[in-house]
């Protein structure tokens, strides 16, 4: 059984689906690896690498994706790339689902069967093939050492022959894996850290990390519960905004890490809370791909405001950190093949009864399976 290696075309993406310890793996269960050349450039893997591992080289999209059973890749592929997967193939990526309505019932009439890890479960089981938590977490830590490196201050308080510099102060809003490990980064770094979020378990997590935890307490908030906050009705979201004015103003970095699944991300920091910001002051935004926390996000690229606040709002954070984000994206998906890989036939097999199953599985033998994704579904 072969499986191909996409390279990724996508603007910002720098990941690579399979490195060369995971195409040993593969190869391992007894597949044929085919890598198309280029594909590990972003997260300096060269084509020699691969092939010390074991894999094919092959020089273009249709020679890796001929006769391929099953296709890794980081993105959706294109729609080029999409004609070329053969009926009946297995295709393993982060679907994006929700942003990309057309994108399902394509790969349905196109035979494909999807596989969108960003759709998994959040159950113990699916941990170690969890990709949003992975990548998350790089993107939290990554978003610490982009703003710092963008704050003209230090982080520490520093205590000098020539007098006294102040620590920065962060303000982490949302503290998901992505927040969390922002909230850990700036304090390793020496920064005063507080943050907030709508989920009442986060405040015990911010505060275990040695942060101050800052937000609404009421029953919308008291009410939220299981993995992935909902979205917040107005009347939260005016006392947040108040809360906000004034803690916003007082710090020196703000990372905007909230997120709703399958939604825009909620605006939390309004063009009035950055007025209120001194100069010098750094937003960085990782939730800027689905929208932004700040109004003034520009996603895809870094702006100052005309008050000297630099607002950071880069796409793919976790292709900011190439190398560690892909290492830990291939073993995710290696986890994932590997958890229903059936030895006796040699080729992975998918109960439509498993939990996993029964969240990542978009399409499967020319139909939309998923029913969050079913025609009857759509708006
Ligand atoms: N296997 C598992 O059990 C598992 C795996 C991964 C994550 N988790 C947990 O799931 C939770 C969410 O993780 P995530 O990082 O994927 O979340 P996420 O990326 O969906 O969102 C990031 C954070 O933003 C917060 N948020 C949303 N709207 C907000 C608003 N209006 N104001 C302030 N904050 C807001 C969310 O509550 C969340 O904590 C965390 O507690 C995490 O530990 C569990």
């Amino acid at each position: 059984m072969r499986l191909a290696v996409l390279k990724e075309r996508r603007a910002f993406e720098t990941r690579v689906s399979a490195t060369p310890e995971t195409v040993k793996k593969l190869i391992g269960l007894g597949l044929t690896v085919a890598v198309e050349s280029g594909a590990g450039q972003g997260a300096s893997i060269s084509d020699a690498d691969y092939e010390a591992a074991g894999a094919e080289i092959v020089h273009d999209s249709a020679t890796a994706l001929h006769d391929a059973q099953i296709v890794f890749a980081v993105q959706a592929p294109d729609l080029q790339e999409r004609a070329q997967i053969m009926r009946g193939a297995m295709l393993v990526c982060t679907a994006n689902a929700f942003a990309d309505p057309e994108l399902i019932p394509s790969l349905a009439q196109s035979g494909i069967d999807t596989v969108a890890m960003e759709m998994l479960p959040r159950i113990t089981r699916a941990q170690s093939m969890d990709v949003l938590s992975s990548q998350a977490n790089l993107a939290g830590y990554r978003a610490v050492i982009e703003g710092a490196g963008a704050f003209e201050r230090g982080f520490p308080m520093m205590m000098t022959a020539a007098g006294t510099i102040p620590p920065a102060r962060v303000f982490v809003i949302g503290a998901g894996v992505a927040g969390l490990q922002a909230i850990a980064t700036a304090r390793r770094l020496g920064a005063i850290v507080s943050a907030t979020d709508v989920r009442p378990a986060a405040k015990e997590e911010i505060r275990s990390l040695g942060g101050t935890y800052v937000g609404v307490d009421d029953e919308e908030s008291a009410a939220q519960k299981g993995a992935y906050a909902k979205e917040m009705s107005d009347a939260f979201r005016q006392k947040q905004a108040d809360l906000m004015t004034t803690t916003i103003a007082k710090n020196d970095l703000v990372i905007c890490t909230a997120l709703v699944m399958g939604r825009k991300a909620p605006v939390i920091v309004t063009a009035a809370m950055v007025e209120g910001m001194k100069a010098g002051s750094v937003i960085v935004d990782i939730a800027a791909e689905a929208g932004g926390n700040c109004a003034l996000t520009e996603p895809g690229s870094s702006i100052v405001t005309p008050n000297g606040v630099r607002i950071l709002g880069w796409s793919n954070w976790p292709g900011r950190i190439a190398v560690a984000a892909s290492n830990l994206y291939a073993r995710n998906l290696l986890t994932f093949l590997t958890t229903f890989w059936n030895k006796e036939t040699g080729a992975p097999v998918l109960p439509e009864s498993d939990d996993i199953v029964k969240g990542v599985l978009l399409t499967r033998g020319g139909a939309v399976v998923h029913p969050q994704f079913l025609p009857s579904q759509a708006a």
